[in-house]
């Protein structure tokens, strides 16, 4: 069933949960949308899964153009929630600007790390009739300046910022809003005080949503996989198992 943006409100006062995973290129995209993903992200975790990167601050608003485009190529249904990069939404304008890039290159909505402080940004894109989807908890951007990956939500003073946090997203009219890492009863709380759809990740069972980094669903980045996600499916095994029947053949194969 087709699920376009305005559809989340109603499915949230149905209680009916939503899936959400990433794509950066066109046959995943296309196989996901086939699938009956209700959601799409264009998530700047591209940098490290796809291209290799350390973190996700040195992904490029150039990059997210590129992958956004190639995913809307694959993508006949699902909406789809392209990424702002680090440092391309410092101010109103720039957020602006820069989100009606991602949806030149074929973005249905598009999404920013940050509360309170980034207001300002997300209300010049909502103003300019551009979907919005906040994101709160653990920012991966941030990473380098927190020096490292940590659960939020810990404190009754972390618990108290992230509810600040999101109520300020619902009241700027945040369609959705991805909630990262955080103590799943803050989630839950959360997921009840606002109208937006909350997408969780690391976040407990509680959200109206849930997303994952799809190769770590899938199993095609075996490095590293965070402990909260479950692989369904081992790709990397299956690549070098096809790999290694083809070679074996080429290497035993008699010329003519
Ligand atoms: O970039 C991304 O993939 C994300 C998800 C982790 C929510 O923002």
């Amino acid at each position: 069933m087709l699920t376009s943006l305005p559809d989340l409100r109603l499915k949230k006062q149905a209680d009916e949960r939503v899936t959400v995973l990433t794509a950066y290129d066109y046959p995943t995209a296309r196989l996901l949308d086939e699938a009956g993903v209700d959601l799409l992200l264009v998530g700047d975790s591209l940098g490290m899964v796809v291209l290799g990167m350390p973190d996700t601050t040195g992904v490029t608003l150039d990059m997210m153009l590129h992958h956004t485009a190639a995913v809307r190529r694959g993508v006949k249904r699902a909406p789809i929630i392209s990424d702002l990069p680090f440092h391309t939404y410092d101010t109103p304008e720039q957020a602006l600007a820069n989100a009606r890039l991602l949806m030149a290159a074929g973005a249905d909505a598009v999404k920013l790390e940050g509360g309170v402080p980034f207001i300002p940004q997300i209300r010049a894109i909502i103003e300019a009739g551009i979907p919005f989807v906040g994101h709160i908890g653990m920012l991966p951007q941030s990473v380098v300046v927190e020096g490292g990956y940590k659960k939020k939500g810990k404190t009754p003073a972390q618990a108290e910022q992230l509810l600040a946090d999101a109520l300020a997203l619902d009241a700027a009219g945040a369609c959705a809003i991805v909630l990262e890492s955080m103590v799943p009863e803050v989630a839950t709380e959360i997921t009840r005080q606002v109208k937006a759809t909350t997408i969780g990740i690391g976040a407990g069972s509680g959200t109206d949503a849930q997303v994952l980094v799809t190769p770590d669903l899938i199993g095609s980045f075996p490095w590293f996989r965070p402990p909260f996600a479950k692989a369904h499916a081992d790709v990397a095994s299956e690549i070098q198992r096809a790999v290694s029947e083809w070679m074996q053949g080429v290497k035993s194969e008699l010329r003519d």
